[in-house]
């Protein structure tokens, strides 16, 4: 039993991510206004994104030699609704166990210092860990349904995490916010980045539906086949 999981984005019309260059072209707080409406128990970044939003400027320095070891999972308490962080080797350091009054999961591998998980324990920060050498992205949401009772999950980016999710075929549905600007830059993140490139088709996509929004954003939501 794993969340049903909508990756929600907003993005260029060339399909680019960066919220610092889109600000101009897309109206403020549309972003979280649609996403509010897809009524997500759960939402999770990738720890790129973390770090550049939400996590504390400095990272987490570990004075031990001892590794997270095999899988567990730490419940601090159950809420309403979680902001889950994917921190293969938990760098992410953070003032609370609350992210905007989402009670805070952090998600690490078993490369994780051992001290990582008592800082977190002792900040009241709920964690899972999964996989030896990299996030088993399969078990996490496996056990975020378990242990945390999440069943709608809103994947919210980077491109690098969604792609993840999409390899692991983790993604039901994709809600895109086309917004009425070009980037262009090569460089830039896109919506799905990452991805291996031995796999040479396209993810199929049935289209949900189409809804015009303020100043000729789109939103477009698609299931994946
Ligand atoms: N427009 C939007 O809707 C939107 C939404 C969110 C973010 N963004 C933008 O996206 C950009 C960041 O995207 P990004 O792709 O560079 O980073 P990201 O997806 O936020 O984070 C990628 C990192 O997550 C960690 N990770 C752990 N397990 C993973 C797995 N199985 N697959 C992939 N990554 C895994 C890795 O770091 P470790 O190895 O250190 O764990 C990886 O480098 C920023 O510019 C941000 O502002 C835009």
């Amino acid at each position: 039993m794993r969340p049903y999981t909508i990756c929600h984005m907003l993005s260029s019309i060339d399909g680019r991510i960066d919220g610092a260059v889109l600000r101009r072209v897309i109206p403020g707080g549309l972003y979280e206004s649609t996403g509010a409406r897809l009524r997500g128990d759960a939402w999770v970044c990738g720890r790129t994104t973390m770090e550049l939003h939400f996590a504390e400027k400095r990272r987490f320095r570990s004075r031990s030699r001892s590794r997270a070891g095999s899988r567990s999972v730490h419940v601090a308490r159950r809420s309403a609704s979680y902001a889950v962080s994917i921190d293969t080797l938990g760098k992410l350091r953070w003032s609370s166990g609350d992210l905007d009054g989402d009670h805070l999961i952090c998600v690490v591998s078993q490369r994780a210092p051992g001290d990582y998980l008592t800082y977190l324990r002792d900040r009241g920060i709920s964690y899972v860990v999964t996989g030896r050498t990299s996030v088993d992205l399969a078990s996490a949401v496996r056990l975020l349904a378990r242990h945390f009772g999440i069943r709608r999950l809103l994947l919210e980016g980077g491109g690098n995490i969604n792609g993840g999710f999409l390899q692991a075929h983790l993604v039901d549905e994709v809600s895109l916010l086309l917004a009425p600007g070009i980037d262009g830059r090569r460089e830039a993140p896109t919506v799905f980045d990452g991805v291996n490139p031995s796999l040479t088709n396209a993810v199929r996509l049935t289209l949900m539906s189409v809804k015009k929004q303020k100043n000729g954003t789109l939103w477009i939501r698609y299931k994946v086949i």
